[in-house]
């Protein structure tokens, strides 16, 4: 005793498997000038029905000015959870009731119909709750799956990603098909202004209070960014000119690899990852990044380090080797963690029937966490980078939400250093994190299309 133990490092043959989570620089400069291209094919006209990268418009053209008053109602669909909320906008000020409502597993991969008789029928609870059924308030809908918007209020769904998958749903107008269910049940008054992306959201809710704020990221569930693109260069928008001369873009970025340019990459655990998933061969880079499978990635390592005896004995458990087992909110956990300590981890891997891991374990261990999220810091970072240096402005805020960004403790910090070494040297770029873009974002978007803001 009183001698300091030493240091252990992650062992070397874990090491040297990890190795092909470790991006380069130039491997991520490829990954740039790959997606820049994959963007382009996306905003071209003729080039659009076949592009990966789809970059829908989103008909969103004004940022909001702060100004914007009323009370609306909006929808949140597509993350973790489904919200209904309410929302009171006064000048640089705004209040919001939200209620949170489980979508079951069977109505996630359902009908449409059921789907959307379930989320009328929330909206109805919600507003006899709030005592505001006769109100005919604006509503926004925040849809975050990858739509092709033909306006503000019209949008048809591509395909499903992340936990979804609806019948019916895909090629049609998903508002129509919520005003058909609303219609159904003929007791809600409301007119849908809007139909917007979680990113769209998010940029409009942060764009409120900060005007240097152009793009919009989500690292959660899914990953996904959109960004104010000259209307020039965006040559399927139809709009008459006019406005600001922009218009913002849905990058729908998690399809990105889907036509195997990030093949060169992917280790045998994204494609194990894809494989089990339900839409295998799409959204690829999402697969990479987002917390519906960064838990999984790491678990799939692990569990193959144990069966290799190179972690705890060799001897794991059946927790350890189930599929979806080992939460992405792990990662954040033991990464939060101080170094050399290792409380967290310990608990997760005893509550994974992992009792006998030693120290040794626990280092190797977290070592295959950060190789997992750096890996993901480091691709968006690459993508986000790749929007910034096309948009060439002096200074662009992005505005971030998503529970990877949120709760992993180094997730902002490895972001902040991968972009400044990417980035042309003479733009500036700041990350905020964006208060629930999906909600006041919503309410944002359909106050400046119900006329509500000055
Ligand atoms: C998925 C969806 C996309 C959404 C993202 C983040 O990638 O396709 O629309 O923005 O998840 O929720």
């Amino acid at each position: 005793m009183g001698l300091k133990s030493q240091v252990l490092l992650p062992q070397y043959p874990i090491r040297e498997k990890c190795k092909e989570l470790m991006l380069t620089e130039e491997q991520l400069r490829q990954i740039m000038k790959t997606f820049h291209h994959e963007l382009l094919l996306g905003l071209g006209k003729k080039t659009h029905d076949n592009a990966t990268v789809k970059c829908f418009v989103t008909y969103v053209q004004d940022l909001p000015t702060g100004r914007e008053t009323g009370k609306f109602l909006a929808l949140d669909l597509g993350g973790t959870n489904f919200r209904v909320l309410l929302i009171e906008l006064s000048e640089n000020h705004f209040e919001m009731k939200s209620k949170i409502f489980a979508i079951p597993q069977h109505i996630m991969l359902g009908s449409g119909e059921q789907l959307f008789d379930h989320i009328a029928d929330c909206l109805a609870k919600f507003m006899k709750e709030e005592n505001i059924m006769k109100e005919k308030l604006a509503l926004g809908f925040t849809f975050s799956f990858p739509l092709k918007q033909l306006g503000l209020t019209k949008g048809i769904l591509k395909s499903w990603t992340k936990g979804f998958n609806c019948s019916g749903v895909v090629g049609n107008d998903v508002v129509q098909l919520l005003r058909d269910a609303i219609k159904r049940r003929g007791d809600i008054n409301l007119h849908i202004f809007a139909i917007l992306n979680d990113t769209t959201g998010t940029l409009m809710s942060c764009a409120w209070k900060n005007h240097s704020c152009k793009i919009g990221l989500i690292i959660g569930t899914g990953s996904n960014a959109c960004y104010v693109e000259k209307q020039k260069n965006a040559e399927l928008f139809d709009e008459p000119d006019g406005g600001s001369g922009n218009v913002l873009i849905n990058t729908e970025w998690g399809a990105f690899g889907d036509n195997g340019t990030l093949d060169f990459l992917r280790t045998q655990y994204d494609k194990t990852i894809d494989q089990n998933s339900i839409n295998p061969g799409q959204q690829l880079f999402e697969k990479m990044i987002s917390g519906m499978y960064m838990g999984e990635l790491v678990r799939l390592a692990l569990e193959r380090f144990t069966k290799e005896g190179l972690l705890f004995g060799g001897k794991g458990s059946d927790l350890l080797f189930s599929k979806g087992r080992f939460y992405t909110k792990y990662v954040s956990e033991i990464e939060s963690d101080y170094s050399g300590v290792y409380t967290n981890c310990r608990e997760i891997l005893e509550e994974l029937g992992l009792k006998h891991a030693s120290e040794q374990d626990c280092v190797n261990v977290r070592f295959v966490c950060e190789c997992v999220s750096r890996r993901a810091a480091h691709l968006v970072s690459a993508a986000l980078v790749t929007l910034l240096n096309k948009m060439d402005e002096p200074h662009v805020t992005v505005g971030i939400d998503g529970s990877v960004y949120r709760f992993h403790p180094h997730f902002h910090n490895l972001m902040m250093e991968k972009i400044s070494q990417l980035i042309n040297p003479h733009l500036k770029f700041d990350l905020m994190l964006s208060e629930d873009g999906s909600g006041r974002g919503a309410a944002l978007v359909a106050a400046c299309a119900s006329g509500k803001s000055r």
